[in-house]
């Protein structure tokens, strides 16, 4: 399997810090953003990772994190113009990807734990073409979540101003290669934007939707709020960790 970081967007939620900085070149506590989606990768195993960043800061991203050598990956790298959605700037991934599955973390989301046992499961199972990570947040509106009935989704909200559940979509997902079919077809919603939630909804009406929940903590870091958040936890665990 592959992996992918989508690393592009304006980060108009956090003005000015994102003036000229891009997002996630921004500190969690003792080290930029960007590092915390590689090492998910990593320690799921995957050892080639293409980042998908805006072209006005690519630079920027060559210049922290070179080849990779550091966290033990092969780094690529690739431009996106403009900023149309999460599914837009995936669907550059499809020749990277070659065929193969890809794990896809949006460059904000800060984990915990390791997705290695997930990861090798998705890679063998033909059955699903996706896979959801899900965290139960106690601020569900502010993200993809998920309605049940029993064990089993029956529908993804994004952003609902009623949340179904607390059960939020964190930004980490696994498809098969798909995806970059299915990712063309979708109409932007009433934002203005296509959403991921969209495409995992195709593999949810088709029954190849698979789930399973994070233990550890997890937070994504795309608000003023949730990334003094992130930068709380990480300290923490950091602090934690040194006893
Ligand atoms: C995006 C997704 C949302 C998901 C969240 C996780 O939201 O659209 O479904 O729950 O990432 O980080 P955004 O951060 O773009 O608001």
């Amino acid at each position: 399997m592959k992996g992918v970081i989508l690393a592009g967007g304006k980060g108009t939620r956090m003005l000015p810090l994102t003036k000229v900085t891009n997002k996630h070149l921004l500190p969690i506590y003792n080290e930029p953003m960007i590092y915390y989606p590689i090492r998910t990768l990593a320690a799921a195993g995957i050892k080639d990772i293409l980042i998908i960043v805006g072209g006005e800061s690519i630079g920027d991203f060559l210049r922290l994190l070179g080849s990779g050598e550091d966290f033990g990956v092969n780094l690529t790298y690739r431009c996106q113009e403009g900023a149309e959605g999460i599914p837009v700037a995936l669907a550059l991934a499809r020749e990277f990807a070659d065929g193969s599955k890809v794990m896809v973390v949006l460059g904000d989301n800060v984990m915990e734990e390791s997705l290695k046992e997930d990861a090798v499961k998705f890679e063998k199972d033909s059955s699903h073409g996706a896979h959801l990570f899900l965290k139960e947040v106690h601020d569900p509106q502010r993200y993809g979540v998920v309605e049940l009935k029993g064990d089993k989704i029956v529908a993804i909200h994004e952003k609902p101003a009623n949340p179904p559940s607390s059960l939020c979509v964190t930004g980490v997902y696994m498809f098969d290669s798909t995806v970059f079919g299915v990712i063309p077809a979708l109409k932007p919603s009433k934002r203005g934007e296509v959403e991921i939630v969209d495409v995992v909804t195709h593999y949810l009406s088709s029954g190849r939707l698979s789930w399973s929940m994070l233990k550890g903590y997890w937070t994504d870091a795309g608000t003023l709020e949730s990334w003094f958040e992130a930068n709380a936890i990480v300290r923490e665990n950091s602090l934690k960790n040194k006893k």
